[in-house]
Parts: structure tokens; sequence; C-alpha cells
């Protein structure tokens, strides 16, 4: 077989990144391998975004730098898939003839069809049609990095859930569940593979299988919890309004599932949350936190949050910064609200200035450094057991770890903290190599976005068999 080279950029969220694995591993059976090198591919993939402008004004300019490149080789395949390309179709390859295939976000497992056709009669493709069921749940699992041990699996793809800023139920369409039996057959492939830590993907995955009547999003965690071989299983999104009594119960259960859990609260203002449509009040938020707290103590939580959202006033914006104090979050993701052409806020009257805009987003910010550091301090003198991810590349003093990178090493925590770490000298000598094993890590240092400290045990679970690259002498 022909061996054709595929390079694939991803803009955007964890889904997309699941989602070009997935489209490396539909391609592969073509003979397209993964490149880095952009000049040198026959086939090139933008993986789109839309959530934020900020990310659609991102997928346009790599498209446009990608007209350069067809210029100079006029038989490389230029698609573009994600968002972008469902919410626009057509459009794209009116605007821009280097584009020979549009395909949405439903339209992966025909991508094999569609770029044979391609390449045997250059034909120009759209293909952004959305269905409303899952109609091939086929396990994929694509190429893995060397020394990869951790891998996004999408449980549920689409969202019912209609929040008024959100483009995501008009470009990945209705919700829609996998099968637990394919989820668990592409964990258990995952695992054959050297991975020891899922992440489960979905908008919404709490009110995952309620539509097919499959099982719930609790029930699903406990039968991933009895792969054997798999060390963690972390998931993302929760919307609070569908967080259930029995999933806040497996955080005390189920000894796989690690201790985070990333909640988005958006706003912590009752009429913003309405006017959002996120149907639950910063009370029924905090009552959440609360038996998170009680079952699980300890537990690390995360949010996302939006400032200056149409309306939105400084006593609203006073209400989020004090939502933030209240719950002490271990971490967010902040962003100033932008208009997205599908979405109906757009059409929401008194948009907020980009000046005030960025000015929120500072002070929120700043309010959160605090807590964090705060956090991390607290977190000096414990004790952590830590996924080891690989060799330390860089802490965030900003200082190189030149000297003996083979000595430090970084991993997360089960809160989802980085934790950087020194491995003792005779790990060194016995050349032991720790990407993929569990070690316990005590802490001795902390900054702004990571953690430091020194290992204590030999290495718990076999590491990653994919690690091989033994670390110099
Ligand atoms: N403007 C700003 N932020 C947005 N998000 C989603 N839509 C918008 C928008 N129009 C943020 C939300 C969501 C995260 C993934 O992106 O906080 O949780
Ligand atoms: Fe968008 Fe709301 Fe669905 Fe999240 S829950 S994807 S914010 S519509």
């Amino acid at each position: 077989m022909n061996t054709k080279k595929l390079h694939i950029s991803t803009i955007g969220c964890q889904m997309n990144v699941y989602d070009a694995n997935q489209i490396a591993g539909v391609l592969a059976p073509l003979g397209y391998s993964l490149t880095q090198d952009i000049d040198t591919a026959d086939m090139v993939v933008v993986n789109t975004c839309t959530i934020r402008e900020k990310a659609e004004q991102k997928a346009f300019s790599a498209l446009g730098r990608l007209a350069k490149i067809k210029l100079a080789n006029p038989s490389l395949i230029v698609a573009v898939g994600g968002c972008v390309a469902q919410q626009e179709g057509q459009a794209i390859v009116k605007r821009m003839p280097h584009v020979d295939l549009v395909f949405g976000t439903h339209a992966i497992f025909r991508l094999p069809e569609m770029v044979r056709r391609i390449e045997s009669t250059r034909c120009r493709i759209v293909d952004v049609r959305l269905s409303d069921t899952i109609e091939n749940d086929t396990v994929v699992v694509g190429p893995l990095d060397t020394g990869q041990i951790s891998a996004f699996v999408t449980i549920m793809r689409g969202c019912d859930n209609y929040c008024t800023y959100c483009v995501v139920p008009h470009v990945r369409g209705r919700e829609a569940s996998r099968h637990p039996d394919r989820i668990v057959q592409e964990i258990r492939m995952l695992v054959g593979q050297g991975i020891r830590e899922v992440t489960l993907l979905g908008q919404n995955v709490n009110s995952y299988g309620n539509k097919e009547a499959l099982c719930s999003f609790a029930e699903l965690l406990a039968r991933v919890n009895e792969i054997e071989g798999l060390g963690r299983i972390r998931f993302t999104t929760s919307h609070p309004k569908d967080l259930s009594e029995a999933l806040i119960q497996a955080f005390g259960s189920l000894e796989k599932l690690c201790h985070h859990i990333h909640l988005p609260v958006q706003s912590g203002d009752d009429l913003i949350l309405k006017r959002m449509n996120r149907r639950y009040t910063r009370r029924d938020y905090l009552k959440k936190v609360q038996r998170l707290r009680t079952v699980c103590p300890g537990i690390s939580i995360t949010s996302d949050f939006i400032v200056g959202f149409p309306g939105e006033t400084d006593r609203q914006f006073q209400a989020t910064l004090d939502l933030i104090k209240t719950v002490g979050y271990d971490g967010l993701f902040a962003f100033m609200y932008s208009d997205r052409p599908l979405a109906p806020a757009t059409a929401f009257s008194n948009k907020i200035s980009d000046a005030v805009k960025k000015e929120r987003l500072q002070t929120l910010l700043d309010v959160q450094r605090q807590i964090t550091e705060k956090r991390h301090q607290k977190m000096v003198g414990k004790v952590q057991t830590v996924l080891v991810e690989g060799p330390s590349r860089s802490i965030d003093t900003g200082q190189a770890l030149a000297t003996a990178p083979q000595t430090r090493w970084s991993g997360r925590s089960s809160s989802n903290h980085i934790i950087h770490f020194t491995a003792p000298d005779i790990l060194l000598k016995k050349k032991q190599w720790l990407t993929g094993a569990f070690v316990d890590i005590m802490i001795e240092g902390a900054y702004a976005h990571s953690l430091w400290g020194r290992m204590l045990n030999e290495p718990n679970g076999e590491p990653s068999s994919k690690g091989d690259t033994i670390v110099a002498a």
C-alpha cells in the first residue's frame, strides 16, 4: 500500500482532539500516516472550533495559510472539519478555492469514501449532514504517541441544552449517546496499548444514556471502573442542573474515579443564569458543591465563567466574584462573552463593551489567582499520588530544566494538579523509566500553575511499556 502523509491541525476543545484521533484512525486504512510536517503532507485537515469568536478567527487564518502551501503543491488535499466546517459548509468552498473537502461534525466516518473520491476525480465535496442518532458507533483507536498514557473517549455527542450564548447545539447536533459496550470495548483496546487514564467526553455527560435508555452515567462509570489495567477515570463536562446524587456518590465509591469535577457555572447571578438558560440557581449550584465536598472531602472543583454577558451589570459581576470566593475553586477558565452567529444571545440588547469585558476578566482572574495560590500552599507538606506523564520539560518559575532532565518528571494528581518532582538517584542508576507509573510525591513547593515535590516510594504498577527510551546514565 502507498504510504501517504496526513497532517492534522486541531483548534479548540478536547472533543476536537478526540475527533482528530478518529480522523487519523479512519484514514489509516487508505494508507495515510501522520506527519508534523505540513510542507510534505499529501493531505491536510484543519479541525476547527467555533465556540468563541477567537477560535473561529484562528481557524480561518490557519486555512488562509494553506493557500500558499497548496500553490506550491497542487495535488495536496485540503480538508476542513469540525464546528466551523459545520457552521459555514458550502460558504467555505466558495470563499476558498484551495479547499477540497468540508466535512461536518457527524461526517468523520464518511471520510474514507469522500477522500477516495477526491483522490480519483479531484472533485470538491461538502458534507455537513447532521443526524439525531449515532449511526456508526464503531470503535476506532487512532495512533497513540510514544509514551502516551492518557486518552480521551467520547461517550456522547451533541447537546440539547441550548444555553443562549452557545453554538454547540447548532453545530454538533442533538444529544446522542454511544452504547456502553462500545465505550468499554474502546477503553479496553486503549488499555491494551498502554493507556492508564481515560477522560470520558461529552457536552453534558450527566445526561448520558437518558434518551436512549441505555444506562445512567454513574452506571457507566461503574462499568469502566471494572476494566482491568485501567488506573484512572476522569470525565468532562458536567452540567450542574443534571449533576445527580448517584454521580456524587460515585466519587465516594469508585476507586479509579479521580477526585476532580469540572462544573461550569458561567455566572454567579440568578438573573444572568436565567437569561443564559442554564436552568439552575446560584443556590442550587452551591448545594451541589456542598454535597460533593461532603461525599468526597478534598475534591477539586473547577469551572467555566463568561464575563460581560449582554446586560451584565457591575453588581451582577460582583455576584460572580462572590461565588468564586465562596466556592474556592481549584482553577477556572474565564472567557469574555462573544456573539456567535447561531446563538440567541447574539440578538440580545445591552451588549457590554470590550473594555469593560477585559477589565472584568482581569479582575476575575486576579481573584482566582489568589485563591489558587492559597490552595496550592495548603498542599505543601502533603503527599499526593501522581500518575507520571513523562520527563518534566519545564516548571512555571520559567526555569528551563536543562540540567539532568531525566531526574525530573511530571504527572498529575487525582485532583488534576500538575506536579513536577525529582526521582531518587537510585532510579536513575537503575535507568528506571517512570512514565505510566503511580508514585507518591511529598509536595515541597507551590507555584501559580503547578506544584513541585519529591518522590517517596518505588513506583507502583508497571510503567508504560511505550516509554522504553531509557534515561541516559
Ligand atoms: N462567549 C464566550 N464564552 C463562551 N463559552 C461558550 N460560548 C461562549 C460565548 N459565546 C464558554 C463557556 C463554556 C466554554 C466551553 O466556553 O464558558 O463553558
Ligand atoms: Fe453549550 Fe450549554 Fe450545551 Fe454546554 S450545556 S454545550 S454551554 S448549550
